[in-house]
C-alpha cells in the first residue's frame, strides 16, 4: 500500500483527489491537511459522509514522515514552493498540483509569477508530469511538477503533430474556455454565480501565466522554439476545458491522416482517446480521459480537445503520476 498524504484536502483539488484515492485499491489515505478549514471532512465535504471519517489537519511536517511515502500537494502558487522542500526533506515524494515546479527557467517563473522561485534547487530536479511525454522520468522521479489543466489539454493536442512535423511552428493557437472550478474554491467577483451564470468572457487576453508553460513543452516536442496564442475564456459550467488549436500544416495533409497519425501516437495511451468528430464536455467530466479530434478546415490543420480539468488536468493526472512513482498499474483508481 502506497500511504498518501494530501496537503491542501479542504481545496477542489485536494479534495478531488481524495475522490478517486478512496477508489484506489493500491492507496491508503493517511494525511489530510488544511489551513483555515480543518475538522472532520464530511463537515467540509458532505459528498463525504459515512465514506471517510478523517479529519483535516494543520499541516505538521514533523508528522508527515512517519504517515506518508508521497504528498500530493494541493496548494496554490507561490505558497508550495514554501512548503515542497520540506515535504521533500521529510522523506516523501511530491506530486505538486501547483505551477510552481512547471517552469524550468527560474527567470521566466519570475516574470510569470511577479517573484523570485523560492526553491531553484528542487526546481532543477522536477519533471514535467505529462505521462504521455514524460513517462520515463517520472519513474526516476522525486518531485513531479503536475501539468496545468489548459496546458494539458493543449500540448496533448499539439504534440503528434509537431514530434511528427507536420505543423509549422510558427505560432500556435489555443482558443479554450473552462468552468468555474478552475479558479478553486474561493469565488472572486468575476466567477462568483450571478457573475458566471448564463455568462462567457475571455480573461488574462495577452499574459495568461499558463502560456510560457505551454511555449515551454511544445517546444521540447519540436525541438526548436514553438510561439504560442494562447486564449482562455470561462464559461457557466463546474468542471471541464474545451480548447481548439488552429495551426498551419506543413504540407499537403488530410483529416484522415490526422486522424492515423493520432491514432499511432497515442495507440498505448489509456488516458487519450481520439474522436472522428467534436468531443463532448459531458463525456470526460469525472474521467482522466483527453479526447481529441484532429481535423483540416479550409487548409489549416485544427484540433478539438477536451478534459476535465479537476482530474485529467489535476488530481486524476496527479494519481496517475504517483501511479508511475510508485511502479503501479498507471490506470489504477482511474479506470
Ligand atoms: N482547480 C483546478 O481545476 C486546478 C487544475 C489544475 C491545477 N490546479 C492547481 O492546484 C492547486 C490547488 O488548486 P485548487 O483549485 O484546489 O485550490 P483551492 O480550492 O483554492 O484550495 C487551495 C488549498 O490550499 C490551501 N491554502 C490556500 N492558501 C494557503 C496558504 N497560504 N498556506 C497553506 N495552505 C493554503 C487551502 O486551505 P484552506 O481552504 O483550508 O484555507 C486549500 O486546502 C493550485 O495551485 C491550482 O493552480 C487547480
Amino acid at each position: 500500500m502506497v500511504r498518501v498524504a494530501v496537503v491542501g484536502a479542504s481545496g477542489y483539488t485536494g479534495a478531488e483527489s481524495v475522490e478517486i484515492l478512496l477508489g484506489h485499491p493500491q492507496a491508503e489515505l493517511t494525511y489530510l491537511t488544511g489551513r483555515r478549514d480543518c475538522g472532520p471532512l464530511s463537515d467540509l465535504f458532505a459528498r463525504f459522509k459515512g465514506r471517510v471519517s478523517m479529519d483535516v489537519e494543520p499541516l505538521d511536517l514533523s508528522r508527515l514522515a512517519d504517515r506518508a511515502d508521497v504528498a500530493l500537494c494541493c496548494l496554490p502558487h507561490k505558497t508550495s514552493m514554501t512548503c515542497v522542500p520540506q515535504l521533500l526533506a521529510a522523506g516523501c515524494k511530491v506530486v505538486d498540483l501547483s505551477a510552481d515546479y512547471r517552469l524550468r527557467d527560474a527567470a521566466v517563473y519570475e516574470q510569470t509569477y511577479g517573484l523570485k522561485h523560492a526553491d531553484p534547487a528542487n526546481l532543477a530536479k522536477a519533471i514535467y508530469g505529462l505521462p504521455e511525454l514524460y513517462r520515463d522520468q517520472i519513474r526516476q522521479a522525486d518531485l513531479v511538477a503536475n501539468p496545468g489543466c489548459f496546458p494539458t489539454a493543449a500540448i496533448l493536442a499539439a504534440a503528434p503533430l509537431l514530434k511528427q512535423r507536420r505543423v509549422r511552428t510558427g505560432t500556435l493557437i489555443v482558443n479554450a474556455v473552462t468552468g468555474i472550478s478552475g479558479a478553486g474554491k474561493k469565488p472572486t467577483a468575476a466567477f462568483h454565480f450571478p457573475n458566471m451564470n448564463e455568462n462567457l468572457f475571455a480573461y488574462g487576453v495577452g499574459n495568461h501565466r499558463h502560456t510560457p508553460e505551454i511555449e515551454q513543452i511544445v517546444s521540447d516536442v519540436a525541438g526548436e522554439k514553438v510561439g504560442v496564442l494562447f486564449q482562455p475564456h470561462a464559461g457557466p459550467f463546474d468542471r471541464g476545458i474545451f480548447s481548439t488549436l488552429y495551426m498551419e500544416p506543413q504540407g499537403e495533409v488530410t483529416s484522415e491522416q490526422l486522424f492515423e497519425l493520432f491514432e499511432s501516437f497515442y495507440r498505448d495511451e489509456p488516458f487519450v482517446q481520439i474522436c472522428r468528430t467534436s468531443p463532448h464536455l459531458k463525456d470526460v467530466t469525472k474521467t482522466n480521459y483527453c479526447q481529441l479530434f484532429p481535423t483540416v478546415t479550409k487548409g489549416k490543420v485544427v484540433v478539438f480537445a477536451a478534459l476535465d480539468n479537476m482530474v485529467k488536468g489535476a488530481a486524476g493526472q496527479a494519481i496517475q503520476n504517483m501511479n508511475i512513482l510508485f511502479g503501479l498499474d498507471e490506470t489504477l483508481g482511474l479506470l
